[in-house]
């Protein structure tokens, strides 16, 4: 819908100022917006650089578009920042992109400008896409979010209305990048899902038009949120947990010697859901992934569960 995506545009001018609704295309959320970035720009051969800890399906997506993932390490110790040097060790002539997101799932880190730069400096430098999940950008209780695409034009950024609007199901994002390659986006996106639903196109739109401060409440919301899961975490001698900028996790490391899938399914038995930290990449073994995408009370009663169980274990 051409409203929406003028709407898209206007809000993403804060980041360059020549946004125009030709450089957004509306997709099924952003694992559509990720899945088609990948098949459009990844050739077969072609190597794309992924986090390590990260989010689950950028590898796949790789995979499926005949890429190869070559995972870049976040350490807890390094504050879940990239290395640039090892950034740079990494890159082949086969590297077609880096895939990047900040704020972070599974980590809770926002990178900062200077972090930001360094790796875009780096894709221009070697004339690589960057692939940009900027899903959580207005979960940032430290500093600023700082988009990639401030620093570099091949930035193809993928966004969604998930976390924004708390609509996970509704299945709106977009893709916002050049002209050229939204045109070749649509096509690939033609061929996979026609159009993304219209009704809730419609609605999203409503939302954006009437959010008023509602951006600035979520982040307090969720500020609030996160200062409770940090108190509750730092209860639990065998968990150490890195601060937690952004987004809405926490991913405490810790040190009873068993798999992170082996403690997620005992605290699943007491009856709280979290993530393993190794299904987020081998790195993220040995951690697990809390969401505080809850109500406080619940952040209390379920981490209070998990400080039981971190007990018995
Ligand atoms: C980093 C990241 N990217 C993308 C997604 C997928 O979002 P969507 O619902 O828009 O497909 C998620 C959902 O958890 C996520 O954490």
């Amino acid at each position: 819908m051409k409203e929406l995506r003028e709407a898209i545009a206007k809000s993403l001018k804060r980041f360059r100022n020549d946004v125009a609704l030709e450089n957004i295309i509306v997709t099924a959320g952003a694992t559509e917006g990720m899945m088609i970035a990948c098949s459009t720009i990844v050739d077969k051969g072609d190597e794309v650089l992924v986090p390590n800890p990260g989010f689950i399906v950028y590898g796949p997506d790789v995979s499926l578009a005949g890429g190869t993932p070559v995972e870049y390490s976040l350490r807890q110790e390094n504050g879940f920042l990239p290395d640039i040097e090892e950034i740079k060790s990494l890159i082949t002539p086969r590297t077609k992109a880096v895939i990047v997101n900040t704020p972070s799932n599974p980590t809770g880190t926002v990178f900062p400008k200077d972090s930001v730069k360094a790796l875009a400096d780096v894709a221009t430098d070697k004339d690589l896409y960057i692939l940009s999940d900027e899903v959580y950008h207005n979960f940032v209780y430290e500093g600023e979010h700082c988009s990639f695409a401030r620093f570099h034009d091949d930035t193809i950024i993928v966004d969604s209305f998930s976390k924004t609007f708390a609509a996970t199901g509704w299945r709106i994002g977009y893709v916002a990048t050049s002209k050229e390659i939204v045109q070749q986006l649509s096509k690939v996106q033609y061929y996979t899902l026609a159009c993304p639903p219209t009704a809730t196109q419609y609605a999203i739109l409503e939302g954006l038009r009437m959010e008023g401060p509602y951006r600035k409440h979520l982040r307090e919301l969720f500020r609030k949120r996160r200062d409770i899961a940090m108190r509750k975490m730092a209860e639990i001698p065998t968990f150490t947990t890195a601060p937690v900028t952004g987004a809405f996790y926490v991913f405490p490391k810790y040190s009873q010697g068993i798999e992170s899938e082996e403690f997620a399914m005992r605290i699943l038995k007491r009856g709280v859901i979290c993530a393993p930290g190794g299904a987020f990449g081998s790195l993220g073994e040995g951690h697990l992934r809390f969401s505080y995408a809850n109500s406080e009370e619940n952040i209390e009663r379920g981490l209070e569960i998990v400080k039981e169980v971190a007990a018995s274990i």
